[in-house]
C-alpha cells in the first residue's frame, strides 16, 4: 500500500523557489550518461528539468510523476510526461535505464518502487538516482520534532520521507534483483535562495497539516527560529544540511 504525502506540489512557486532541486542533479545526470537514441524512464520528473537535459542528450525519455500540476508543466515544457506514482509504475522491460534525482525519498514503500523499476528495466538495464539519505536534513527535523512534540504531534510518524543509508538502500537494490554497481552516501550542504520559509512551503506541508489552522503560523515561526542560527551563515544565507544518496545498479540480464 503506498503511503502518499498531503504536500501540495505548485509547479510555478517551485519554479521560482525550488531551482536548486535539479541544479543539484548535474552529478547524478552525468552519472546517467544518456545515450543516442536509448530509452529512458525519468521517475519523479517534477516539472522536466532534467528530463530535458536526457532528452537533449538524443534519448527517448517518458517522465512520471505523482503531482499532476508538475506533469502538467513538463508537458507544457513539450515532454511526454505522465501522472503515475512511483508506487504504481506500468512498465514491462522496456527502457534502457530508469533516472531519478531528489523523487526517491518521498515514494514509500521503497520496496513496491524498486519491485516496479526493475519490471520496467530491460533486462541489464541501469537504475541511476540520487536521493536524500540517512541524516538528510537533520536540523530541520529536530527543529520540527521540537516544535510539534510541544503541541503533542509525533514529527517522525508525520514524516512523508525514507532516508536510507548506503548499507540499507544496497541490500534493498540486493533483494529487488539488482547488482550495485556504486552507492555512496555525502554531505552536500544546499544553498536555498529563497529561504527557509520557501523550503517549508514547498516541501513540508504533512507536519502542518495536522495543527489547527489558527497554530500554523506559531509553530512555523518557532521553527525558523530554532533553525537560524544552525541553518543561517554570517551573510545571512540559508543553507540546508542535504545529505546525498547516489548510486548506480544493474538489472539482470
Ligand atoms: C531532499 O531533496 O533531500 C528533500 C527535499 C524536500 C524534502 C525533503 C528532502
Amino acid at each position: 500500500m503506498a503511503e502518499l504525502s498531503r504536500q501540495t506540489w505548485q509547479a510555478r512557486r517551485y519554479a521560482a523557489t525550488a531551482a536548486f532541486v535539479p541544479a543539484g542533479g548535474a552529478a547524478v545526470l552525468a552519472l546517467l550518461a544518456p545515450q543516442q537514441g536509448e530509452r529512458i524512464l525519468d521517475l519523479g520528473c517534477g516539472d522536466g528539468a532534467l528530463t530535458k537535459e536526457i532528452a537533449a542528450a538524443g534519448a527517448s525519455v517518458v517522465a512520471v510523476d505523482a503531482a499532476p500540476d508538475m506533469v502538467a508543466a513538463a508537458r507544457a515544457g513539450g515532454l511526454d510526461a505522465r501522472v503515475m506514482p512511483g508506487q504504481s509504475l506500468a512498465f514491462e522491460r522496456e527502457f534502457d535505464a530508469v533516472f531519478s534525482n531528489a523523487a526517491l525519498h518521498w515514494m514509500r514503500p521503497p520496496e513496491t518502487v524498486l519491485q516496479g523499476v526493475r519490471r520496467a528495466l530491460k533486462p541489464g538495464g541501469r537504475f541511476v538516482a540520487e536521493m536524500g539519505g540517512h541524516n538528510n536534513i537533520a536540523a530541520i527535523m529536530v527543529a520540527v520534532a521540537a516544535v510539534l512534540g510541544r503541541r503533542g504531534l509525533n514529527a517522525p510518524a508525520l514524516s512523508p520521507w525514507y532516508f536510507p543509508s548506503a548499507l540499507a538502500y544496497r541490500a534493498k537494490l540486493e533483494a529487488a534483483g539488482f547488482a550495485v554497481t556504486e552507492i555512496s552516501l555525502f554531505g552536500r550542504p544546499t544553498v536555498l535562495d529563497s529561504g527557509i520559509d520557501a523550503w517549508l512551503d514547498n516541501f513540508a506541508e504533512d507536519f502542518f497539516a495536522p495543527l489547527a489552522a489558527a497554530e500554523r503560523a506559531a509553530a512555523r515561526t518557532e521553527i525558523v527560529d530554532l533553525l537560524r542560527p544552525v541553518l543561517v551563515d554570517e551573510t545571512g544565507t540559508w543553507i540546508a544540511d542535504y545529505v546525498r544518496l547516489r548510486f548506480r545498479a544493474v538489472a539482470p540480464k
